[in-house]
């Protein structure tokens, strides 16, 4: 394998620890490139000189099942700084003569160490403190040190808590530096990538956006690059990147789904091509969408459908611009990381996810995806940097298949301009509250029953309007926020009283797992 990019860098080998992206991350925080290789597919021939320092993740494996892992053991002998976690340090140690100690009770959570030795990476660690708090999580652990290695640090059930071996630049912790929950755990990776590996800070935003508009003019040359809009930060930051680079050889193309939120397409028409000068293809289905979605209720085939003709009028599209050679797309560093299949672990199919980045494969178009190295959050930080507006850079993520899965059964005209409505309305709240952004994300759906209310002297029979408001790191679990009484009665009150179709409001107070955070 080669490494990705010609930057120097620290290298990190992935064991399979549900960490080992929060490592690159503190690295990249600190101003540093980092990069993650599956120990699997890393060998020596592939170490250059912009490797600064290695990193050893932790993992959920045993040193002594070499049958489990293929470790080129010769990476480690290029004089490059190395600094092992958890796991890391225990194979650190074993490679040069240590032992390990094989346990079956798991050491989990906080534990207080104590300071043995000096050394470059506890510098300001300490300070007048006899102990710090670190985390562990960790079975195993080195039973013998590797000679030439010197206790730094320990614990009361772990002698070796932090080691090293100061003439090979070798560093073993037994704990996780990378979670916020060991103090000065920040510190520790900063004085290792800057007193011991030395290397320079390269990875501000600025440095990004020049990288990578740099890297783009060089892969598209004179060529036409297509680019799926949808007004979501990543397809975003795509299309701005891309018109930095390439001006005019881009043409975004935005599909009007008839599925969207209140005046969506009216802000993605003002901001790209008004304000950013974006050359933008705005095509409004809605009546093909509606048209294709009438009478279909499943969940799944919803999905499948909008997908689908997302993708064919996508390629009508894209056809009539001719001679197009590049399709770009956001795919993020968390989507391209390999090594999560370590642990063998395989997850169930929930939900047919269809976003504008999986397009379209028979085009047989190269693909430019500027961002397949960073982080969500740098994804961000580099779309200010890039004169992109707080308000689309910080924006709750909006599914591909619209409100057509938050609207469970059949879909009509008539409920999808009630369910805008709704949404507009609390959405509003939310943002003249203060809300907006304490919440990861927020919505309005419509039930498909009606239920009985009075307004003034008379009888109503109308929709059900649920709200959710969810607080969560990834979207991958979830939990409910909780609204002052005074909030959710207000918006209650509002869509009632404003909209004609909803007498009634619910709030879902479910977290992810058991629900999801759509309805379907
Ligand atoms: P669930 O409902 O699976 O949602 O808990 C998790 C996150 O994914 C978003 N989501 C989608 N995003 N295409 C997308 O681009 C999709 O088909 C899709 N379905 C769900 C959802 O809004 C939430 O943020």
């Amino acid at each position: 394998m080669s490494l990705n990019i010609k930057l120097n860098k620290i290298l990190i080998i992935d064991f399979g620890s549900q960490f080992t992206q929060l490592i690159a991350r503190r690295i990249r925080e600190l101003g540093v490139f980092s990069e993650i290789v599956s120990h699997k597919k890393i060998r020596n021939k592939d170490i250059d000189d912009s490797i600064k320092g290695i990193i050893l993740s932790g993992g959920p494996l045993n040193v002594y099942e070499i049958n489990k892992y293929s470790f080129d053991k010769n990476i480690i002998k290029n004089g490059i700084p190395v600094l092992g976690i958890c796991f890391g340090h225990q194979i650190l140690s074993k490679l040069n003569g240590g032992k390990v100690k094989q346990s079956k009770h798991r050491e989990f959570g906080l534990a207080n160490i104590f300071r043995r030795k000096d050394s470059f990476l506890i510098k300001g660690l300490f300070n007048n403190k006899k102990l710090i708090k670190v985390w562990m999580s960790h079975a195993d652990q080195v039973s013998k040190l590797p000679k030439n290695f010197d206790v730094i640090a320990s614990s009361k059930n772990s002698k070796f808590a932090i080691v090293e071996d100061k003439s090979k630049k070798f560093y073993g912790v037994q704990f996780h530096p990378e979670v916020t929950h060991t103090e000065k755990g920040k510190k520790l990776i900063k004085n290792f990538i800057f007193l011991i590996c030395r290397v320079r800070r390269n990875w501000s935003s600025k440095d990004q956006k020049n990288k990578l508009i740099k890297d783009v003019k060089l892969q598209v040359e004179n060529n036409k690059v297509i680019c799926a809009l949808s007004g979501g930060v990543d397809s975003s930051v795509v299309a701005q990147l891309l018109n930095k680079a390439i001006g005019k050889k881009l043409y975004c193309i935005f599909v009007n789904t008839g599925l969207l939120r209140k005046n969506e397409e009216k802000q993605v028409i003002e901001t790209f091509k008004k304000r950013l000068k974006i050359n933008l293809i705005y095509v409004n289905a809605e009546k093909e969408f509606i048209k294709k979605l009438t009478n279909v209720s499943d969940p799944e085939k919803k999905r499948k459908i909008i997908g689908n003709l997302f993708i064919k009028i996508f390629e009508r599209y894209a056809k009539k611009i001719k001679n197009v050679k590049f399709l770009a797309q956001g795919t993020l560093y968390p989507d391209l990381i390999e090594s999560k299949s370590v642990t063998g672990s395989q997850t169930s199919k929930i939900k047919s996810h269809h976003n504008v980045g999986g397009l379209p494969k028979k085009m047989k178009l190269e693909l430019v995806e500027p961002l397949k190295f960073l982080f969500k959050d740098e994804v961000r930080k580099l779309g200010l940097e890039l004169n992109l507006s707080k308000e689309i850079i910080s924006r709750h993520p909006f599914p591909g298949p619209g409100l057509a899965i938050r609207m469970p059964g059949i879909i009509t005209k008539e409920k999808i301009n009630i369910l805008k409505e709704a949404d507009h309305y609390f959405i509003q709240a939310l943002k003249e509250y203060g809300l907006y952004h304490k919440i990861w994300q927020a919505y309005a759906a419509l039930l498909p029953v009606k239920t009985v209310g009075v307004m003034g002297d008379n009888r109503t029979y109308e929709y059900l309007c649920l709200l959710r408001a969810i607080t969560s790191e990834d979207g991958m679990t979830a939990d409910f926020y909780e609204f002052r009484k005074s909030f959710i009665q207000e918006i209650s009150n509002k869509i009632v009283n404003s909209i004609r179709g909803i007498n009634r409001v619910v709030y879902d107070v479910t977290s992810k797992p058991p629900s999801t955070i759509e309805l379907e």
